[in-house]
């Protein structure tokens, strides 16, 4: 703490319990008990910047409708974006060879990646997309309910470090180095960037976008924040977007046992439409 700020009273277990279904009622995100230290941790900078001595007072600020911005800061905070470029590689092998699979429509390929964080996700669909189908037409779709990772994703600049799982040679066709002040950082290609149209978008919304059809759908380790009953609604909402014979991915921690929906498994976290 520093000398100018004030004393917060520790989070206590009624607090707690507000904000576990203020963001299970904003965002879906069931937090378990064990996520109260976490809670208190990511809010009191909040807490700290309004000058505000409890927690009951903070969520009367994000409740009240008098402070979107603060609403959406929240929902920022108690999120988990952790991603990385590549992540389980096997879900981009396969999307490699369902791209260049040669197909009767001349219509653009579709994907969407449906909690994209911080981009990594979308933009290595980007990259085996621009590989696979070199001339044609694809479009990728990220959305988050982040607003803050969703700001970091459209720059598609990150530090060296996280191209690590990048495969070398699109590494070196569709990122770029940074140089003198941007040394140690990477910039996505802007043929990459222009093509990625990302969008704040709320999986637990009663009703989605009117997006096109997708050929793919990317709904990766976000089911695990959900309760069943809201994930089995997002998985319904998110299939009526996805085209018949077209494939859903989702985490390989996750599971769709308890999803009822005109879906078949492919492979251990792939399924596809019929
Ligand atoms: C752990 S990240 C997963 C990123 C990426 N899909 C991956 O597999 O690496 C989970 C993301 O889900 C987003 N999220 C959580 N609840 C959401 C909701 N109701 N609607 C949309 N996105 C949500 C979070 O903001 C976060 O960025």
């Amino acid at each position: 703490m520093s000398a100018m700020e004030s004393p917060i009273s520790p989070l206590t277990d009624r607090e707690f319990g507000l904000f576990q279904r203020f963001i299970e009622k904003s965002a879906g995100i069931a937090l378990s008990s064990a996520k109260k230290p976490l809670v208190a941790g990511r809010l009191t900078k909040r807490l700290h910047h309004h000058r505000i001595a409890s927690f009951s007072d903070y969520y009367e600020l994000i409740t009240g409708g008098s402070a979107p911005d603060e609403t959406q800061l929240a929902i920022d905070l108690l999120t988990t974006n952790e991603t990385y470029f590549f992540r389980e590689m096997q879900h981009f092998d396969l999307l490699r060879k369902l791209a260049a699979a040669p197909r009767a429509s001349r219509r653009p390929w579709r994907a969407w990646s449906a909690a994209c964080a911080t981009g990594e996700e979308a933009y290595s669909i980007a990259m085996v997309l621009a590989d696979a189908l070199p001339g044609e037409e694809w479009e990728v779709v990220a959305s988050d309910i982040s607003a803050r990772v969703l700001a970091t994703a459209r720059h598609g600049h990150y530090p060296m470090v996280r191209a690590q799982h990048i495969p070398p040679a699109y590494l070196q066709r569709y990122c770029l180095k940074g140089f003198g002040p941007e040394e140690g950082t990477m910039l996505v290609s802007r043929m990459l960037r222009e093509r990625v149209d990302f969008l704040r978008l709320n999986l637990n919304a009663p009703a989605l976008p009117r997006l096109d059809r997708f050929d793919v759908i990317f709904l990766r380790n976000v089911l695990i924040y959900f309760s069943p009953e809201v994930r089995r609604q997002v998985v319904s909402r998110v299939l009526e977007l996805l085209r018949p014979g077209g494939y859903l991915f989702i985490g390989h921690a996750e599971s769709l046992h308890d999803c009822l929906g005109p879906i078949q498994a492919e492979q251990p976290s792939v399924y596809r439409k019929v």
